[in-house]
Formats: structure tokens, sequence, C-alpha cells
């Protein structure tokens, strides 16, 4: 397994360019199922995730081909849908290829996912929501089957809770459904509004997306198309709060400043200079002392779960207690013991984290628990003093593209040791 080595206490300083969103791919990849025809996609993300769902695309039987951040999937006939245990166990977003298969085979047969480490994580929405869509959904061998022999029909759907994957799920379910679908308390996340302009730009017919409504006229066939994916907003954010925590004054390029509002309410609060140099570009500065700050996760346009833990890394440097609130994933700090072995002192109770800063920080031996843990221990090695060695690096590769050399070009010392 890799390994990323970091020497900190170097500030983050210059210009870093963000890559396209990989929340924002993976439905987008999903939706290329939807039509026989060719779609092509640019700024997809070069990381394991993604290579993941070319997988599984190409395994229920479309022509994947690459080049660079540009892909052409070809679904001309599906030979079998399905998405097996080996795939969605690796990934869970797996599961967003349920909507588009039994939208345009009548049947799909979708491995559960298992526990995932921030959280339970269960796909009941996405299945209920396809129930009232008309489909017979039944649960066997640890696989939903899912079946709609004459079409699925449009329906008024009110989700329980607001779910992400969950709304792109019935959403493009909906778009080849006969009559009108309503999604209700569906998310707002950018994500949404992004698939929503891939299918339009495929002939559905959406409106509302991006609100928690969403209103799709089924249509009998989808076309092909070319889509630019949006960036990634929370590799923005890392970045952002890696130039906060590291002292050092950072731009990030080829964002989009309005998908990140809450994050940049929340630094400007605890003191970092924050700055829009261009309608594309962030720039944070910090001249002072941090200030401790709390936040509360919630469904956007509220702060992003996805930057919680590298939030609390920059909390770590703040003077003063803050609060960090987890109110999406019932297991989400596991970043929090390993900060500690760095120094920070952070009490857990229950959904809330107690950070009393600043504690200098000072490198450890420190593991990878997920995804976005990952991101937190890569932000708080940088502003280290001494050597990080951050263990099981494959978390990070599964949404991060390119992370050390992209921190190297703004002076952090990284390197990956490969085994
Ligand atoms: N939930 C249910 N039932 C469902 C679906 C969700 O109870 O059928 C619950 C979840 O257990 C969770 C909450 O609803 O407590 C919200 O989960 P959501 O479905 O919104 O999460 P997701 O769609 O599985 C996406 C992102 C996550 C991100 C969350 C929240 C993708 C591929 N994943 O997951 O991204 O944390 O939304 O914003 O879009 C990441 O990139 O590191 C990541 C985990």
């Amino acid at each position: 397994m890799d390994k990323l080595l970091i020497e900190g206490g170097v500030p983050l300083v210059g210009e870093i360019a963000v890559s396209g969103s990989k929340n924002s791919a993976l439905p987008a990849l999903a939706a290329c199922l939807l039509t026989a025809e060719p779609v092509i996609l640019n700024r997809i993300p070069q990381v394991r995730d993604i290579g993941t769902m070319l997988d599984l695309i190409g395994h229920v039987g479309a022509t994947v081909s690459s080049e660079g951040g540009r892909v052409t999937i070809c679904a001309g006939r599906i030979e079998h849908p399905e998405a097996p245990y080996e795939l969605v166990k690796t990934m869970r977003a797996s599961s967003l290829v349920l909507g588009p298969l039994v939208g345009r085979c009548g049947r799909a047969r979708v491995s559960l996912p298992g526990g995932c480490a921030i959280g339970a994580r269960p796909i009941n929405l996405h299945v209920s929501g396809l129930e009232q869509l008309g489909a017979k959904v039944r649960q066997e061998h640890g696989y939903i089957e899912a079946e709609a022999p004459h079409g699925l029909r449009g329906a008024h759907v009110q989700f329980d809770r607001i779910s992400v994957t969950g709304t792109e799920d019935l959403l493009m379910a909906a778009v080849l459904a006969r009559g009108e679908t309503v999604i209700e308390n569906a998310a707002r996340e950018p994500e949404v509004a992004d698939l929503a302009a891939l299918l339009t730009t495929m002939g559905a017919k959406i409106e509302g997306a991006g609100t928690s409504t969403i209103r799709v006229q089924g249509v009998a066939k989808l076309g092909g198309a070319e889509h630019t994916i949006i960036p990634d907003r929370i590799e923005t954010g890392t970045f952002l709060i890696g130039g906060a925590l590291t002292g050092g004054d950072l731009t990030v390029r080829g964002c989009v400043p309005e998908h990140l509002r809450a994050l940049i309410a929340k630094l400007q609060q605890a003191g970092v200079e924050v700055t829009e140099p261009a309608p594309d570009a962030l720039r944070v500065r910090v001249t002072g002392r941090l200030k401790n700050v709390d936040i509360t996760t919630e469904e956007h346009p509220g702060f992003a779960t996805d930057l919680q833990a590298q939030f609390m890394a920059l909390m770590t440097q703040a003077a003063g207690i803050s609060f960090v609130t987890e109110t999406i994933f019932e297991n989400r700090f596991m970043h929090a013991q390993e900060l500690a072995r760095m120094g920070a002192n952070i009490r857990l109770e229950g959904r809330q984290a107690i950070v009393a800063g600043p504690t200098p920080l000072s490198g450890a031996q420190v593991i990878a628990s997920d995804l976005r843990a990952s991101a937190s221990l890569v932000l708080a090695g940088l502003a280290a003093k001494g050597e990080t060695a951050i263990d099981r690096v494959y978390h990070i590769d599964r949404g991060y593209e390119n992370i050390e050399a992209k921190l190297a070009g703004v002076g952090a010392r990284i390197r990956r040791v490969r085994s």
C-alpha cells in the first residue's frame, strides 16, 4: 500500500487548479446508460472511483474510450443490467446505475452496498422511489432486483429525508418514465443540477433541478450529448482550508465560488481573508491569528459534510473552543483520533467534536480511514512540524486527482512512497 510522506511547516503559496467534480462525474457516467447514442463527457477527474464506475459501465455492456479527462461512452446495447458485489463493495455510488438501468431496460440487479466507514448508508430511499414509479423490487441473495417490464410511470415522490444520490438515481429513472414525475424534498446540491443539465442536453424535460422540487416530463427516448462536468467544490474547499491552515496565500483557479458560500462564510468568521480575484477563482490569505468557529454540517447550501474533517483540522489551530457538529453521517469523526495523535485537543461527544486550540501539531504516523478523513490528515501534515506519514493512501486516491503533484506545485514538501 502506498504512503504519503509530508514534511510540514511550509505555507502553501501560489496558484492551484481544481479538477472536475467526482460526485458530478459519477452520476453523469451512469446517465450515459440511458441512451444508445454516444455521450462525450469532458473534465472527468482521473481518480479511482471514476475507474470503478467505468469498469461497471463496461461490465453492463457499454463501450468506453477515454483520452485524458475526455470520456466517450456508447451504450448501444445493455447486455448485463447488473452491478455486481465486487464493484459495489469498493464504491457505494455504484447504486447510481439502478435508476438508469430500470428506466432503459425495464430491469436491473444491483448488489446491496455493505456498511461504510462513515455510517450505515442504506439505499431504501432509492428503492422506495423506484417502487413509486411502478417498479417491482425484491431483495435476494444480497442483491436488489428491480423489474418494470412495461416501463416506469411518473409519480409524485416525497423523499422522507434528503439524499444526493437518491435524488440523482430517481431523476435518471424518471426521465424515461411515462408522464410526469415530481420529486419533493430533493437534494439541492450543484451535482444534481449538473446531472439535470446533462440529461436536458440528451433530450430530457426537467424543471427545478437545484431546488427541493424537481419536475420531470418523461420522454420516449434520449439521444447523444456532449457535456463538461462542473469543478469539484470539495477539492476546492480542501485546498482553501489547506491554504488557511498553513498560513499561506493560495489561489484556487477554475472553481465556482457560488458553490462554496457556506465554507467561505466560516473561513471569514475564522479570520481568513477570502477574495474572488476572478469569477472562477478564490484566494485565501491569513495575516493574523485564527479564531474559533462552530460548524454544523447540513445538506447544500449548508456546510458540506465532505468538508467537515478538513475544517476540524483548521480549528485545531484556532484560538478558543470550536464545536463541530455532524448531522449527515453517524460516524464521520474517524480523523479526530488521528488528529489527536498529531497533537490536537479534541473531545468527542456523540455527534459533536469539541476542539480546543491552538495546539501545535507535530508530524506522526497516521492512518487514513476514508476519503475526506485522509484529506484532513494531509492538511494537518502540511501544517505540522516534522514528518507525517499517511498510510492507506488509496482512500485519498478515490477522490483527489494528482494530489501530491498539485500540492507540491504550491510549495508543499510531499511525496508518495510506492510499496
Ligand atoms: N440515507 C438513507 N437512505 C437512503 C439514502 C441515504 O437513510 O436511501 C441517509 C444516509 O445514510 C445519510 C443521509 O441519508 O445519513 C444522506 O446521504 P446521501 O444519500 O445524501 O449520501 P450519498 O448520496 O450516498 C453523496 C456523496 C457523498 C456525500 C453525501 C452527502 C456521491 C457519490 N457521494 O453520498 O460524498 O458525503 O452525498 O453530501 O455523491 C465523498 O465524496 O467523500 C462522499 C462521501
